[in-house]
């Protein structure tokens, strides 16, 4: 018999978390205006909001924090991570900062100004707010299959070469300052990129003479992915596979709060010292000094663990097998959800849940409250309230996906939980006739309106 997949950790701490009764969680969910974003964490029993700074440190993490050099400038911690960041990704040059928009903010005030196009795969919302918000704008060059829930594609992450051509063959070169992969890619449901599909996006990058990052977020699930699903990359480890990843690229951004397996992190990492140099000017005046950008000397030395432990074939295997092993048993329930699962979260789709609510009524938010208060699951809506109004008509923008996504924190919860969860999600699909009507909303602020709404 072929042996399980199981955690290669065992549990040396927990925290105390509580079932709640199901009134309630009725009284505060209304008295959150059925906002998610607004309910304390102790009134949620299974948190699924964000796998972002969630996840469980390992002991390692831990004594590194004890060990941690605070020195302002030139601290070990610095050295440790720099020494990380070559090692796993290739990278000789690196910019610490606060977490992953910090860096976006840093490397795009080096390199994007107004009426610039960034060209790559769905952009994430804080990405494309740093490019939209320089008055420049995020061209998604996605594969069409992304948007259908129903199509089983291993890599719903890729680039479609031509929509990619089209956008560098009909701008002038100084228009395009970079071409952006986000690997994996939340925006379509933390879907994978594909090997190919990257050499052939650097290729591109490479004939127009523009530079190609990662927002490298969940690189590590990435890998991971390659391994299982390309052809080729069965037999190579996935430090190979990352180190062949990040060959193709001119630098990155990073959120740590994913692969990192940190609480708060993030950084740049870089090949052209140029480019470097310009940047570090920028993470002066908004992270911090070089050696440490916004950063304590213990979350560098934390975060330089923790990017070996993601790149940990076990790990990988228990983390995305247990977002599977949730996926399955959705899908065995009948519950609608997008496939092939995604890394960090699966991906229930709205419109097919609950097809009689219409979008304008924040179908995603809707299932997303009707969960909390079936089981004090809390999620988050990736829909119509997430992608805001149109800049100029302040028209509602309906996404192509209507969506909740259910976030799984690294090394946090067993499958108990998903267990759990999968039953509170089929209570709620099994009374779906009985959801007559949805949201309205009556206050909003004018940019990102779904944390405050
Ligand atoms: N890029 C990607 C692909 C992300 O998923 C995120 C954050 C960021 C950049 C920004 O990083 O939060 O450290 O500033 N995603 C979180 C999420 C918030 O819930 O998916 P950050």
């Amino acid at each position: 018999m072929k042996l399980p997949y199981a955690e290669p950790y065992k549990i040396k701490m927990v925290e105390t978390i509580k079932r709640t009764k199901r009134e309630d969680r009725e009284k505060w969910i209304k008295e959150a205006k059925y906002n998610l974003f607004n309910l304390s964490s102790d009134k949620v029993f299974i948190d699924l909001l964000t796998d972002s700074g969630t996840g469980a440190m390992s002991d390692q993490q831990w004594s590194a924090i004890m060990t941690g050099d605070e020195s302002y400038a030139g601290s070990r911690s610095f050295f440790e991570l720099k020494e990380a960041i070559r090692d796993i990704l290739g990278f000789e040059h690196f910019l610490p900062t606060h977490q992953g928009r910090a860096a976006e903010n840093v490397l795009f005030s080096a390199l994007v100004k107004e009426g610039d196009l960034v060209p790559g795969n769905s952009h994430f919302d804080t990405t494309k707010g740093h490019i939209e918000i320089r008055k420049a704008t995020a061209i998604d060059c996605t594969i069409d299959e992304a948007f259908d829930t129903t199509i089983n594609h291993p890599f719903k992450g890729n680039i479609d070469l031509n929509k990619l051509d089209e956008v560098l063959s009909s701008n002038p070169k100084e228009k395009i300052p970079l071409i952006l992969i986000t690997v994996t890619c939340n925006s379509s449901g933390g879907q994978p990129v594909s090997m190919e599909n990257i050499k052939a996006v650097s290729v591109l990058a490479k004939k127009y003479g523009i530079p190609l990052f990662f927002d490298a977020a969940r690189y590590a699930e990435n890998a991971y992915f390659i391994k299982l699903r390309e052809n080729g990359y069965q037999d190579k480890s996935i430090r190979d596979i990352i180190k062949e990843m990040f060959s193709y690229a001119d630098g990155n951004t990073m959120s740590s709060k994913k692969d990192g397996i940190v609480n708060i992190g993030g950084f740049i990492g870089l090949r052209s010292k140029k480019l470097y140099d310009k940047a570090s000017m920028f993470n002066i005046v908004y992270e911090g000094f070089l050696t440490y950008g916004g950063m304590a000397g213990r979350d560098m030395a934390a975060l330089a663990k923790g990017l070996y432990e993601s790149a940990d074939f076990d790990y990988l295997e228990s983390r995305i097998s247990q977002v599977a092993y949730l996926g399955n048993k959705l899908k065995d329930y009948g519950v609608p959800v997008q496939e092939p699962f995604g890394g960090h979260a699966v991906f229930v789709d709205a419109k097919r849940f609950l097809p009689h609510i219409p979008q304008s009524e924040y179908s995603a938010q809707l299932l997303a409250v009707e969960l909390f208060i079936e089981g004090g699951v809390r999620g988050v809506e990736i829909g119509t309230l997430l992608a805001d109004r149109d800049p100029v008509t302040r028209k509602n923008r309906y996404p192509e996906l209507e969506l909740l996504r259910l976030a799984i924190p690294r090394r946090v919860y067993t499958n108990n939980h998903m267990d759990y969860i999968a039953a509170a999600l089929k209570n709620v699909y099994d009374r779906r006739n009985e959801i007559t009507k949805g949201f309205k909303i009556i206050h909003e602020k004018d940019i990102m309106r779904h944390f405050t709404v």
